[in-house]
Parts: structure tokens; sequence; C-alpha cells
């Protein structure tokens, strides 16, 4: 069983209190809708055999479980990478910076690969991870939660880009504006944390 995180959040620049509240709810839904297609899943192996009337239900269940299992950790990865008080851009002495330069030359050229993910059309979700192996950025577009994630990639900065997202606040036409309302609430320490850590650490776990 999941625990749906609280997350000490208001007062962003830009992304109102009633659309966090609103995002939370959403969020909580997908803790909620995790947990009981887990508990479908238990009931079916429950006589320790999936049968073969049982497979069409088992299938939907298990396909279903993809998306509201990665919208449930999508939601924790993106809402722990913002704070009231954010900064545009990392210390020019963090390792993010130093990333960034390193795989992309520098923030600048790195930023705008992240941001022309963002206003990529479709409902999903702009996500920076870090390749485990050769440690360099890699930024991707994660459609709905759950087609694009890369295995064993660590996410260190998740941006949700569903219009649930900005809606209350910009136009569907407006994403750009969102964007940079994103930026300016970025908690880069927790981004230089994730960076920090071994890929397989992830922390939803309630
Ligand atoms: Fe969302």
């Amino acid at each position: 069983m999941y625990k749906a995180k609280q997350f000490n959040l208001s007062g962003l620049t830009g992304i109102s209190d009633q659309t966090l509240e609103m995002h939370f709810k959403l969020y909580e839904g997908y803790v909620k809708e995790t947990n009981n297609l887990q508990e479908k899943i238990a009931a079916i192996l429950k006589d320790g055999k999936v049968d073969q009337e049982e497979m069409p239900a088992y299938s939907e269940i298990k396909r279903r479980l993809g998306f509201e299992y990665n919208g449930m950790v999508l939601h924790e990865y993106y809402f722990g990478n913002l704070k009231q008080g954010g900064t545009p851009q990392p210390e020019p002495k963090s390792s993010f910076m130093k990333s960034a330069a390193a795989s992309f030359g520098s923030f600048e050229v790195w930023k705008t690969d992240f941001t022309g993910i963002g206003k990529m059309r479709g409902v999903g979700w702009a996500i920076c991870y870090q390749d485990p192996t050769s440690n360099q950025l890699s930024n991707h577009w994660i459609s709905l939660h759950e087609i694009g994630n890369v295995a064993g990639y660590n996410p260190v900065l998740v941006m949700d880009v569903w219009e649930h997202a900005f809606l209350l606040d910009y136009k569907p036409a407006e994403r750009a504006k969102y964007i940079e309302a994103f930026f300016s609430n970025i908690d880069w320490k927790t981004v230089d944390q994730r960076l920090s850590r071994p890929a397989i650490a992830a922390s939803h776990a309630a």
C-alpha cells in the first residue's frame, strides 16, 4: 500500500494555490488507484494462478497499473522539485550546472532542449534524467505518464505539462508562460541531491 505524501507548497510564483490544491487531489487519486489495482491483482493471484477467463481483466489491470503507478511517482518528483522562493537558474558551482555544461555545452542549451520538450503538443511530461552509466543529462518527452520513461535512468527534474497543471492560471495556448513560471519555482538543491544518488533510490514508498 502506498500513502499519499504531503507537500508543503503554496505561494509559488505564477502557479496558484488553487492549481496546487486541485493538483494534490489528482495526485492522491493516482495513489488510491494504484492501491486499488494492486489489490485486484492480489485477488487474482490468490489461488496461485491466472485463469484463462481472468486473463482479459488481468491484462487490463496490468496496463492501467503502468499509467496509475507512473502518475503517482512522477507527481511526487514534480512537487518535490518545486519550492516557494525557488530560482530560475541553479548556482554556478552546483552539480546540475556542471552536468548541464558537460552534457549540453551550457545550461542555456540544456534549458532550450528541456523547454522545447515542454512545449511539444500533447499531454505528458518533460523529464531531465541522468544516465547512470555515463552521468550525462538526457531530456525526454513522456506521453501520458508511462510512455517514454527510460529504464534505469534517474529523473532529476520533472515538469508536468498536462493541461491540468496550468489551466486555472493560463490558457491552453499559453503553455510557455506556465513553463516560465515552473522555472521560477525550481528547488535546485533537491535537483542536485537527486543527481548524486543512485538511480534505484526512488523516494515514493510510504
Ligand atoms: Fe499532473
